[in-house]
C-alpha cells in the first residue's frame, strides 16, 4: 500500500495545470481590503467542490485556504486494466462459485456485490483527477486558493458569540496569525482529522476535555472528534506460480512520462476488486448473534482489494510476520467495510500545529473481528476454485494451519490495519438529536455561519471507498448553501 501510495505521490508531483483561479502560495500575497462571501478551510476533495461550485455565482468571491501544496491535473474516471492470467482465473472464479462471487460488470449501478474490474478516478490522459483538477482547475478570478497556509482556528464574528465567521491562519507556528470575516459564510472541509482539529482547537467540543488543555469552550459539543470510524484491513498472501507483477520502475517512469501507458498508469497491478456479502446464517448472525451492521441486502460485508504478485514482502504500515522470500505470492487486503467500532480524534494541546491524537478503535467491537474472521474464510473458499488449482495452493499469511477462531484472532489483531476511509468524526445527526456535530443542513450545531462539508460528517462509513460519497455530499452541500444566498 505504502509504495503504491509513493508513486501516486510521484505521479502528481510531475503535474501542475495552471489554474484561472488566483493561487496564493503564503498569507504575506494575499491581497489587503479584499472581501470574501464564503472562506473553505481544506482544500481537498469536498472542500475543492464546494468552493467551485459555490463560485458559480459569480457575485460569490470564494477563498480556499489549504495546508499542503496545489497540485494539479482534470476528475474523470478510467476502468484501465493489465493483462495478466490472473484475470482470467478470477473470470472462472465467477462462473465457478457463482452464488458467493459471481461476475459484477460495474461495481458502481448500486449493488455492487461480486466479482468486479476496478474503476479509477484516472483521466484519459494517465493522470490523477481530483477535486483540484475536475473543480478548482475550472474557477474564475472570483476563486482565490491560499496554499501552505494551517487554518488555525474559526472565531466568532461581531457581537454575536456563536457567529462563527471569521478564520484564523498562518502559515507555521512561528509565524503572525491573521483573521479574515466571510460575508456570508465559512465552511470547514479539513477532512476527518483537520476537521476536528479545527472545531476544537476553536472552544467547539467536549467541555472537560477542553478545559482541561486551557481553551476556552464557546460551543458545547461532546461529540466533536468522537465516533471516527474507518474501515479495517487485514493482509493476506497466498503462494502461487503465475507470472508475477514486478516491473523496473524507472523504465515504467519513462514510458509513462513519453506515452502515458505501462505499469504506472494504475495504482494497483491487479486489476479486480471483489465485494462479498455474507448470508444471513453466516457464524456472526448465526452463531454470534450479532445484528447485521450494514444498510442491507445490496451492501458487502467484506471487500478484496488485490495488490500485486511478487516475490518481495507487500509494503505494510503494520510489521506483518517473515514469508519465506523465494515464495511468490498473491497479495490483497481482506477488509471488513463496515466496522461498528468507534475510536475518536483529540487535542494533546492547545497549540494548533500540534499534532493530534488519533485513536481509532480498530476492533474494539467483538462484530468487527467476527467478520473479518470470515472474510479470510471466505478468500479461502475463493481460492480453492477449481480455476485456481495448479496455479494458487497455499495460504502463507494467515498459515494455512491458522484456522480456528482463535488462531485467525491472533493473526488478525497482529496485522489489522485501516483502510484510510475514515469518517464520523464530525457527525451528523437530527437537529434535536443529543449527539452529533452538524445538523442535516451541515451547519455546526448551536453556531450560524458555520458550515462542514467533508468525510466527517458521515455517521458511519459507506460499505464502500469514500471518495465518491464526498464528492456527492458537497454536490449536495454546495447547492443547499448556494440555494439559501440566492
Ligand atoms: C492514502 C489514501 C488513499 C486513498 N485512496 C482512496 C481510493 O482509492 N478510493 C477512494 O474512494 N478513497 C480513497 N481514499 C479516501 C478519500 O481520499 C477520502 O475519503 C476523501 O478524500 C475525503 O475527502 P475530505 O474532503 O473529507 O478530506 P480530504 O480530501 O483529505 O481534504 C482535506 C483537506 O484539508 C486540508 N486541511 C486539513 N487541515 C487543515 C487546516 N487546519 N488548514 C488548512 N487545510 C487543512 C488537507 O490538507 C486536505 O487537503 C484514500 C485516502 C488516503 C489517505
Ligand atoms: C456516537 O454515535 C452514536 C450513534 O451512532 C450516538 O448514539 C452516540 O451518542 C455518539 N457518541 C458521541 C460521543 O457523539
Ligand atoms: C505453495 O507452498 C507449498 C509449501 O511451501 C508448496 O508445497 C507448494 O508447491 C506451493 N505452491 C505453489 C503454487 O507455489
Ligand atoms: C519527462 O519528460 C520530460 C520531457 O518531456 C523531461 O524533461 C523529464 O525529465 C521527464 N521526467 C522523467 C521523470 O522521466
Ligand atoms: C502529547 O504531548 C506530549 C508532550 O508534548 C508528548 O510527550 C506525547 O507523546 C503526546 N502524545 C501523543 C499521543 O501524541
Ligand atoms: C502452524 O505451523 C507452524 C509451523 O509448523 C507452527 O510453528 C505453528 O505453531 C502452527 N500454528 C498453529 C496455529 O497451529
Ligand atoms: C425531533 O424533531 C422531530 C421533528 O421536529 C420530531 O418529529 C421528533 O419527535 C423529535 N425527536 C425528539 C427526540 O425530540
Ligand atoms: C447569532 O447566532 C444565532 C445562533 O446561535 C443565530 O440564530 C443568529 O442569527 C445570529 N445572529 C447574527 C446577527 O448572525
Amino acid at each position: 500500500m505504502l509504495r503504491n501510495i509513493a508513486l501516486t505521490a510521484l505521479i502528481l508531483a510531475c503535474f501542475e495545470v495552471a489554474l484561472a483561479a488566483i493561487l496564493f502560495e503564503g498569507p504575506e500575497q494575499l491581497p489587503r481590503d479584499q472581501h470574501y462571501d464564503f472562506i473553505v478551510a481544506g482544500g481537498g476533495t469536498g472542500g475543492g467542490v464546494v468552493a467551485a461550485r459555490l463560485a458559480e455565482n459569480s457575485q460569490f468571491r470564494v477563498l480556499v485556504i489549504e495546508a499542503g501544496p496545489s497540485r494539479n491535473g482534470r476528475v474523470s474516471t478510467s476502468a484501465a486494466y493489465s493483462i495478466h492470467p490472473f484475470n482470467d482465473l478470477l473470470m472462472e472464479t465467477s462462473n465457478e462459485l457463482s452464488d458467493e462471487f459471481p461476475l459484477k460488470l460495474d461495481m458502481n449501478d448500486g449493488s455492487p456485490i461480486g466479482i468486479a474490474w476496478n474503476q479509477f478516478t484516472i483521466d484519459h490522459n494517465a493522470e490523477r483527477s481530483s477535486s483540484a483538477t475536475a473543480y478548482l482547475a475550472n474557477t474564475g478570478e472570483n476563486v482565490h486558493i491560499l496554499v501552505n497556509t494551517y487554518v488555525t482556528r474559526v472565531l466568532p464574528a461581531g457581537e454575536n458569540g456563536t457567529d462563527f465567521r471569521m478564520v484564523e491562519f498562518s502559515a507555521n507556528s512561528a509565524s503572525p496569525r491573521k483573521r479574515l470575516t466571510a460575508r456570508k459564510e465559512v465552511i470547514v472541509s479539513g477532512g476527518v482529522i483537520g476537521t476536528p482539529q479545527i472545531l476544537l482547537n476553536s472552544g467547539i467540543g467536549n467541555q472537560e476535555e477542553l478545559q482541561a488543555l486551557g481553551i476556552s469552550v464557546l460551543v458545547r459539543n461532546p461529540s466533536v472528534g468522537k465516533n471516527f470510524t474507518d474501515q479495517v484491513s487485514a493482509l493476506m498472501l497466498m503462494n502461487t506460480t503465475i507470472r508475477d507483477t514486478d516491473f523496473d520502475r524507472d523504465a515504467a517512469l519513462t514510458e509513462w512520462n513519453e506515452t502515458r501507458t505501462g505499469p504506472l498508469v494504475l495504482p494497483n497491478h491487479l486489476n479486480h476488486i471483489v465485494y462479498v456479502r455474507l448470508p444471513e446464517d453466516a457464524p456472526p448472525f448465526s452463531k454470534g448473534g450479532f445484528q447485521d451492521p450494514t444498510a442491507g441486502k445490496h451492501s458487502p460485508h467484506i471487500e478484496y482489494v488485490f495488490s500485486q504478485i511478487s516475490t518481495h514482502p507487500p509494503a505494510t504500515v503494520v510489521d506483518v510476520p517473515p514469508t519465506p522470500s523465494d515464495v511468490t505470492t498473491i497479495q490483497f487486503l481482506a477488509v471488513n467495510l463496515h466496522p461498528v467500532s468507534r475510536g475518536s480524534v483529540s487535542l494533546n494541546s492547545s497549540d494548533p500545529f500540534a499534532h493530534p491524537v488519533i485513536d481509532l478503535g480498530l476492533l474494539s467491537e467483538d462484530l468487527d473481528i467476527a467478520i473479518l474472521r470470515e472474510a479470510v474464510r471466505s478468500a479461502r473458499r475463493m481460492y480453492s476454485a477449481p480455476a485456481f488449482e495448479g496455479f494458487v495452493s497455499q495460504s502463507i499469511l494467515p498459515a494455512a494451519n491458522v484456522t480456528s477462531d482463535e488462531d485467525l484472532d491472533a493473526y488478525l489483531r497482529t496485522v489489522a490495519s485501516p483502510f484510510l476511509h475514515g469518517v464520523g468524526s464530525a457527525a451528523m445527526s437530527p437537529p434535536n438529536a443529543s449527539w452529533g456535530v452538524v445538523d442535516p443542513d451541515f451547519r455546526v450545531k448551536g453556531t450560524s455561519g458555520l458550515r462542514v462539508v467533508d468525510a466527517s460528517i458521515f455517521p458511519t462509513v459507506p460499505s464502500g471507498h469514500t471518495q465518491v460519497p464526498v464528492y456527492g455530499i458537497a454536490e449536495l452541500a454546495s447547492a443547499l448553501i448556494a440555494g439559501e444566498w440566492t
